[in-house]
């Protein structure tokens, strides 16, 4: 049986554009489909399959997604979610575009804040964006590689959100429109400290990352308010597992390889830069 086309997604249809040939897309029969006859299929979990072909292969797989929902879902970076709806307060009432959205944590937060709008999450892991697709009503979902030219028409989106996820400055520019706003939350040093020392294959922070943040951003964006997050919290073990089973570099790990001597931090540095830039 097709599937039928969530009503988060139908109201995406006029900012969609298919990413092989740039026309509009049309519901046809559990897919998407433009006039020159591309066709992208509409998932039984309601996440739109954009990507086809070749797969960004730096998407979270089955086992980080679930580690992500799964600690999301206790609310311990609830400071951050608030921290992003703040930023995103005074942006123009509209469309919402979550890129590397995940499980769609932060997207539901913000169309959580604000009744009128309609957000989509882009996404190369499958199994983050069945959550996501779920994530709120008004929240679409979309495989994607965010290193691609994005699958929207030019200024059609009011807030642009880049939270832990990799980023494509020129294509964020494009979509926005002139007074849209992007807000970019990353780690800094501190962030997990206490996990990072204890779990030696969980990456340091790179210090020169802010700097090339700046770099890569300036041609498009400028800064216009920035909150740094910062507080500690506290882990179960459960907890501390699945933030260790969120993180790239440590994805592989068994428990056994995470917990050597059963002494996991029970508490944690939360801390994190959240900045809004607006369109040059
Ligand atoms: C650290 S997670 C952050 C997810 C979400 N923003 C959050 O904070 O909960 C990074 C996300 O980027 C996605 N990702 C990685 N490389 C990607 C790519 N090239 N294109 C699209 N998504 C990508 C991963 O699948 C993952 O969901
Ligand atoms: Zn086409």
């Amino acid at each position: 049986m097709p599937v039928s086309l969530s009503s988060a997604l139908e109201q995406f249809l006029d900012a969609l554009r298919c990413p092989t040939c740039r026309s509009r897309l049309h519901p046809d029969r559990g897919a998407l489909r433009c006039p020159a006859g591309h066709t992208f299929d509409i998932a039984r979990h309601g996440y739109l399959s954009l990507l086809t072909g070749a797969r960004a292969i730096s998407g979270d797989d089955a086992a980080m997604a679930c580690a992500r929902h799964r600690f999301l879902s206790t609310g311990k970076y609830l400071p951050i979610r608030q921290a992003v709806t703040r930023l995103v307060a005074d942006a123009a009432q509209g469309t919402v575009l979550d890129v590397g959205c995940g499980t769609g944590y932060y997207l539901a937060g913000v169309l959580e804040q604000r009744p009128d709008a309609r957000g989509l999450g882009l996404d190369a892991s499958v199994r983050a964006l069945r959550s996501a697709a779920r994530a709120h009503e008004r929240a679409a979902a979309a495989t994607w590689d965010v290193f691609r030219p994005f699958p929207l028409a030019d200024g059609v989106v009011d807030v642009v959100l880049d939270v832990f996820a990799p980023r494509n400055p020129s294509e964020f520019h494009r979509v926005l429109r002139p007074n849209g706003k992007l807000v970019v939350v990353r780690p800094t040093g501190r962030h997990l400290a206490e996990l990072r020392s204890h779990v030696s294959a969980m990456v340091t922070i790179d210090p020169a990352k802010e700097q090339r943040l700046r770099r890569v951003l300036h041609p498009h964006f400028e800064a216009v308010a920035t909150e740094q997050v910062e507080y500690r919290a506290s882990l179960t073990r459960q907890e501390a597992l699945d933030l260790v089973g969120m993180t790239p570099s440590a994805r592989h790990l068994s428990r056994a390889e995470i917990d050597t001597d059963g002494r996991l931090p029970d508490c944690v540095a939360v801390s994190v830069l959240a900045t809004a830039y607006r369109r040059r």
